[in-house]
């Protein structure tokens, strides 16, 4: 038996390492114990790994990567068993993905449910609560959260865009994550008692609550179903449950027998509709599309009155390199697509030489809005400022998130920004793979740039460094 050490519960790259190795060497999954911190030290020594035959290649499909990061996540003994036992399997069946009878295959795809939906009710009862104030001054929150899933790195990112205002913490008693303002940190497990018991955020809360309950629309099972039992123990406004449902029926009675005069229908579908946008609009998008028709509304910062329209990401939703501009130009806010004006050809001709297909790509901008200052009848471009790139962050890392780019390449300082969080001097960062939140990053200047260069020398060498720099991004991905 060959055993393998992970390094934590959830080390998928420990397990792709190791899976690729053994599977190139035809090792079979009843030959490979997994092994993780948590389980009891072995008494037999391991066997040696064999090596793999030359020239043996292993493929996976990027779908089922991505899903086993995900089961990675999972709270299932057999985790990293059964996800070899796929790898495995998919070298013969490269489309066992889709066969609903394969059981590997049926139990990854309800590990991806269950993960999701276990990130879906963290991300909606989280409740922090007051911490006192950190070393700069800023307000720091803290919660208490019991996952049913090991997901606390997979929801993280969702709270540090929500509350990038603010500091705080989340304890789990699989590791914490903490946000300072720049960077999110992961550190070792906590407990109950690390978070300060009951503040006035809980008070507030159970107000809240109270005041959006409608005993007239209870239903039990359709309450507990979307807030279980297992989660109220963290929940503050869960001790009035029990109460408000007691008396329902006779508070329900008294609303009816105050019942205020209905509206009138126009107005009452009018109410619906706002609802209807406005729960959409609260609502997390889970896909590109759904991303780009939320973003078509975005008022987040005051942008979007002047602009015609978003300019939005364009490109594959699976894209291996995803470009990031500054901000659409006039020609884009009035296409509505990013990089069709004369910045997108200087765009265009560098990713030609530099041997990049612009439509295996996905180009977006750091700001969604055009920003201009009307001269006469041109309207002329005005830099957007830290506060509007910070904002539009949101829709930046949104869209990496879905897109899951290997290598993202800022073009100037703006599109660095927006990937870093922070400002940063283009000569000391361009021209390297840096690390830039979800992923790598390579930073260039901006196309603009090279345009405005009046010296025909020092335009040629600049340019000349531009492709090479995109080479570089091309030769990153090759390998
Ligand atoms: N400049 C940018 O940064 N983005 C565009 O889409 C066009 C010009």
């Amino acid at each position: 038996m060959i055993e393998i050490a992970l390094s934590s519960e959830t080390d998928f790259e420990g397990w792709r390492d190791a899976a690729r190795r053994l599977c190139a060497a035809g090792v079979s999954p009843a030959d490979v114990s997994w092994r993780t911190p948590g389980d009891p030290p072995s008494l037999l020594g391991g066997d040696s790994e064999p090596s793999a035959a030359p020239g043996a290649a292993v493929r996976a499909p990027k779908r089922f990567v991505d899903l086993a990061r995900k089961a990675a996540c999972l709270r299932d003994h057999e985790r990293f068993v059964r996800l070899y036992a796929l790898l495995v399997k998919l070298q013969e069946r490269p489309h066992l993905l889709d066969d609903p009878a394969d059981p590997d295959a049926a139990w990854l795809w309800a590990g991806d449910k269950a993960i999701r939906r276990d990130v879906h009710k963290m991300h909606a009862f989280v409740r922090f609560k007051e911490a006192g104030e950190s070393a700069g001054g800023r307000e720091r929150f803290a919660a208490w959260f019991e996952p049913e899933h090991r997901i606390l790195e997979l929801a993280a990112p969702f709270f540090m865009r929500r509350f990038a205002g603010m500091d705080w913490v989340i304890v789990t008693p699989d590791g914490t994550a903490a946000w300072g303002g720049a960077t999110l940190a992961f550190g070792p497990p906590g407990t109950r008692g690390d978070v300060p018991a009951d503040d006035a955020v809980e008070e507030q809360w159970r107000t809240y609550f109270k005041s959006i309950f409608n005993p007239a629309r209870l239903k039990v099972s359709a309450m507990t179903a979307e807030m279980p039992k297992k989660y109220w123990k963290n929940l503050p406004e869960a001790s009035l449950i029990p109460d408000l449902i007691a008396t329902a029926e006779t508070r329900n009675r008294a609303m009816q027998a105050a019942a205020p005069t209905q509206p009138s229908r126009l107005s009452q579908r009018l109410i619906e509709r706002r609802a209807a946008q406005a729960k959409s609009d609260a609502e997390i998008p889970a896909t590109l599309d759904e991303a780009r028709a939320q973003a078509e509304r975005c008022e987040r910062c005051p942008l979007h009155c002047n602009a015609s329209q978003t300019v939005f990401g364009e490109g594959p939703g699976d894209a291996r390199l995803m470009i990031v501009g500054e901000q659409p130009g006039d020609a884009e806010d009035l296409a509505g697509r990013p990089f069709v004006g004369p910045a997108g050809q200087v765009l265009d001709q560098g990713l030609k030489e530099a041997g990049i297909e612009r439509t295996h790509t996905y180009l977006t901008n750091a700001v969604k809005h055009f920003k201009y200052e009307r001269r006469g009848k041109r309207r002329i471009h005005q830099r957007p400022t830290s506060a509007e790139i910070d904002h539009c962050r949101w829709w930046l890392d949104l869209e990496r998130e879905l897109v899951k780019p290997e290598l993202t390449v800022a073009l100037g300082a703006s599109a660095a920004r927006g990937l870093l969080g922070e400002t940063v001097k283009i000569a000391d960062v361009r021209g390297r793979v840096i690390e830039a939140g979800a992923g790598p990053a390579l930073v260039t200047v901006h196309p603009s740039y090279l345009l405005r260069l009046p010296d025909p020398v020092r335009k040629a060498e600049e340019e000349a460094r531009f492709v090479e720099e995109l080479r570089l991004a091309h030769g990153v991905l090759a390998a």
